[in-house]
């Protein structure tokens, strides 16, 4: 019996992915990672967030191919990879729509107090309508500003568009390419903040994006502005967030992703009204994470393989 490639994974995969490697690949735990060196492990699939540093990287020379579930890959130490010739795969386009409707959820969930008015329609408290409880804030014709343009930007714009949204962005530099012809206007990131009723932050997490909202871009922002964070936690400072919102610096915020991620339980952050957070929900549906699936186990195979992958960074 030929000997199956032996790949390090996450010791929880969903059931997708079990059923697709089924067969293809030996499983080993996570842990081998901070084991000894091995010239047996032929690839690494990562599934969480789990770091994979240039020290693990370099303790298997015969590694062909790190694959991961998932678009953003700043938890891998990709430039280290680069230089061990490693290809490392990612599975971008096919989670575009689904997280940018994921951002939409929020945007619309924190403009409109809907966890706040869920909570108040469930409890003893909603006796009768008073027209004038629970004011939120206008969507429709207010200013998006969205920080990183890339696809799932591209994909929330078009989406703001539809809400008669006036759109500002910013990204390193002006798009190429506008497919839709949306009516977009390229502004600085202090023109953004200052001028939008809805910041949107989608970059990927770099040295350049950590803490890139913090106290003094929070302070640039309109009181009644709503921050919406569907990029990676670190991209916004937690504790200036937490503060921004307590002292009503900014009207609300939303978020899919905190830094740390989860916050701890008794964090601030968390009995702040005027804050909905998801648990990092971005590309969660069932269509959506099957299609990553499909592409993730397809980049290890092809890695393995020593073919070029569908999709690398
Ligand atoms: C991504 O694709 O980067 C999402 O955050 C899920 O990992």
């Amino acid at each position: 019996m030929t000997q199956l490639p032996r790949v390090i994974t996450d010791d929880v995969l969903s059931e997708n992915l079990i059923e697709l490697l089924d067969g293809k690949i030996e499983r080993l735990p996570w842990s081998t990672l901070d084991g000894a060196d091995d010239d047996t492990v032929d690839g690494i699939l990562t599934f969480g967030h789990l770091l994979v540093t240039a020290e693990h990287l370099a303790k298997f020379p015969d590694l062909k191919v790190v694959s991961n579930y998932g678009v953003g890959v700043d938890h891998i130490d990709v430039d280290a990879a680069h230089i061990l010739n490693i290809p490392v795969g990612n599975t971008p386009h096919v989670l575009n729509g689904t997280t940018a409707d994921q951002a939409m959820t929020l945007l619309l969930a924190a403009g409109r107090r809907l966890r706040e008015g869920d909570i108040y329609a469930r409890s003893p408290e909603f006796t009768y309508f008073d027209p004038a409880y629970m004011l939120g804030t206008e969507i429709h014709h207010q200013t998006v500003g969205i920080i990183g343009l890339g696809g799932i930007g591209y994909q929330i714009a078009r989406r703001c568009a539809a809400f008669d949204m006036n759109i500002l962005y910013h990204k390193r530099t002006p798009l190429a390419d506008n497919p839709d012809n949306l009516d977009l206007t390229y502004v600085t990131l202090n023109e953004l903040l200052e001028q939008s009723d809805f910041v949107v932050t989608i970059c990927p997490l770099t040295e350049e994006t950590t803490g890139l909202i913090g106290k003094e871009e929070l302070a640039r922002m309109k009181n009644s502005a709503v921050l919406i964070n569907v990029a990676r936690g670190p991209v916004v400072d937690t504790d200036a967030l937490t503060e921004a919102l307590q002292n009503g610096e900014i009207y609300a915020a939303g978020l899919d992703v905190t830094d740390p991620e989860p916050l701890p339980r008794d964090h601030p952050l968390l009995s702040v009204d005027n804050v909905t957070i998801t648990p990092h929900l971005g590309s969660a549906t069932i269509q959506t994470r099957r299609k990553m699936a499909e592409i993730s186990v397809e980049n290890l195979l092809l890695g393995l393989g020593g073919q070029a992958l569908l999709h690398s960074v």
